[in-house]
């Protein structure tokens, strides 16, 4: 197979954040009518690996397909068109993904017209993407995370030249907007507030993967929201890798605390928001937070490390105290807050005692949810450089001895819940069990109960009966 490569990443170009005047096209009209006549009645399957930013990427991928005539299949082995979206947030999810390709292999020698794509964040690192071409020659469609609006083009290439395209651009270019979305949800929809990040953790791969800070305008955010309130949605979750830097990038003197509370205005009856950085947030944001009732008392705030030295290293901009500061802060004005976080244990060097400052801060801080993660280096980092003298063992040990500390709280907490009535969201039946209903309290909560299907989508009253770590068990109350 011959290969066309029209751009190729570049770790460099995509660290760059000064201004950028790369525009990219959208879809051509002409490959629109051309690609609706070729594929007639095919069938597409897409997975996805990752975060939110990419669960609403798929969402785009999808309203783009549909909008051309593709029809959307569970089953690969149907599928002419497979789209594997992929995540490098730690080496565990670039694992998972390989392992996906060995078994999607052999349908390419079933149907010679298939196209197997491969985009999101691993395809952007270049040593990565040379093993993907070289290990899977199968795969004949590769597109950055900049690139959906030329999902069109791209897929009409492949189809018609027979060859396989590389398109990755590195340096992104202006907001697309108006792509169709088929959304995943029925009543709770995410909603892209800012693409990219500029803050650079020194072990983190996403300001190179999703480029720089570009936020949305207002008003596009603001009529998305308005029209999914007008279509029902019962929730919203406006994202971003740090939705606290919105707007520093828009001339519009506006920032996430005026977005927040535009958005809380439209009367959606759930407003939530991912994910935060402590560093930008400020005192207005949690003033709004307590002053509107459907904005959530739930927000992740991840701290990474209780440890100065370490923070420091990790280039997260905050210290130990000032991170505890903006807690007792958020606690103090917001009654019933939830907080959720995410840690990484056995940064390089870090020491006993320092991994033990973690462990008091989790105490203190006394978290609602939590996320840990062991350190993965990710290739082309700073942190990657730093030789990692902490071994494996011991990052498993201290991953162990945190999530215990962090299991107890979470527990103390559910605890403290028995007895007393929540407002769920009711998702739909439990996933171990069809007689059961499952949702999220306010306070972002999974609660299991007995209840009738038709209540999917509403908000009813429950009273928590039973508590598990992860887990709530009660009963509907009023109907
Ligand atoms: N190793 C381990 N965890 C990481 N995260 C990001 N990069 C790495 C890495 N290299 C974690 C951080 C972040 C979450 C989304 O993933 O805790 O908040
Ligand atoms: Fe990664 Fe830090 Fe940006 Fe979060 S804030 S996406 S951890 S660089």
């Amino acid at each position: 197979m011959k290969t066309k490569i029209i751009n190729t990443p570049d770790m460099q170009k995509a660290a760059d954040r000064r201004p950028s005047s790369t525009v990219f096209s959208t879809m051509s009209v002409k490959s629109f009518d051309e690609l609706s006549k070729l594929i007639k009645g095919k069938k597409y399957y897409i997975r996805t690996y990752g975060c939110q930013a990419n669960i609403r990427d798929e969402e785009t991928m999808r309203g783009m397909l549909e909008n051309v005539g593709y029809i959307p299949s569970n089953e690969p082995e149907e599928a002419d068109l497979i789209i594997i979206n992929t995540c490098a947030v730690r080496e565990n999810a670039e694992d998972k993904v390989y392992g996906e390709i060995g078994n999607l292999k052999y349908l390419t020698k079933k149907n010679k017209e298939l196209v197997l794509g491969f985009c999101g964040c691993m395809v952007e690192q270049p040593e990565i993407l040379k093993r993907l071409m070289t290990t899977f020659p199968e795969v004949n469609l590769y597109f950055g995370t900049h690139e959906l609006g030329n999902l069109y083009s791209l897929i009409y290439a492949v189809l018609t030249n027979k060859e396989r395209i590389v398109s990755i651009e590195s340096k992104p270019g202006e907001v697309v907007e108006n792509l169709p979305a088929c959304r995943l949800n029925r009543f709770k929809a995410f909603v892209n507030i800012i693409y990219g990040c500029n803050k650079f953790c020194t072990y983190c791969i996403v300001p190179y993967t999703r480029g720089k800070e570009r936020s949305r305008k207002f008003e596009d955010v603001l009529d998305e929201c308005k029209s999914l309130v007008k279509a029902g949605y019962k929730e919203i979750t406006l994202l971003g890798q740090n939705v606290n830097a919105y707007g520093k990038d828009l001339d519009e003197q506006k920032d996430f605390a005026d977005l927040l509370e535009a958005v809380a205005k439209t009367g959606i009856e759930r407003l939530r928001f991912t994910t935060s950085h402590p560093w930008d947030f400020s005192s207005k944001m949690i003033d709004i937070i307590a002053k509107y009732p459907n904005i959530m008392k739930f927000i992740h705030l991840p701290v990474q490390s209780g440890n100065d030295k370490i923070l420091k290293l990790m280039g997260r901009r905050y210290s130990r105290q000032q991170y505890l500061d903006l807690v007792k802060e958020m606690r103090n004005k917001i009654p019933g807050l939830s907080l959720s976080t995410d840690i990484i244990v056995g940064f390089p060097n870090e020491t006993e005692d320092e991994f033990q400052d973690t462990v008091t801060l989790v105490d203190e801080v006394k978290y609602e949810a939590a996320f840990t993660f062991i350190y993965s280096p990710r290739k082309g980092t700073p942190a990657a450089k730093i030789e990692d003298n902490v071994p494996y063992a011991t990052k498993s040990k201290r991953f162990i001895e945190l999530v215990k500390h962090l299991e107890k709280h979470i527990e103390e907490k559910s605890n403290k819940m028995v007895g007393n009535v929540y407002k769920v969201l009711v998702d739909g039946t439990s996933k171990t069990d069809e007689g059961m209903l499952s949702g999220y309290t306010e306070e972002n909560k999974l609660v299991h109960f007995k209840g009738d299907e038709s209540l999917i989508g509403t908000i009813v009253d429950v009273k928590i009966t039973e508590s598990h770590t992860y887990s709530l068990i009660g009963e509907i109350v009023n109907g």
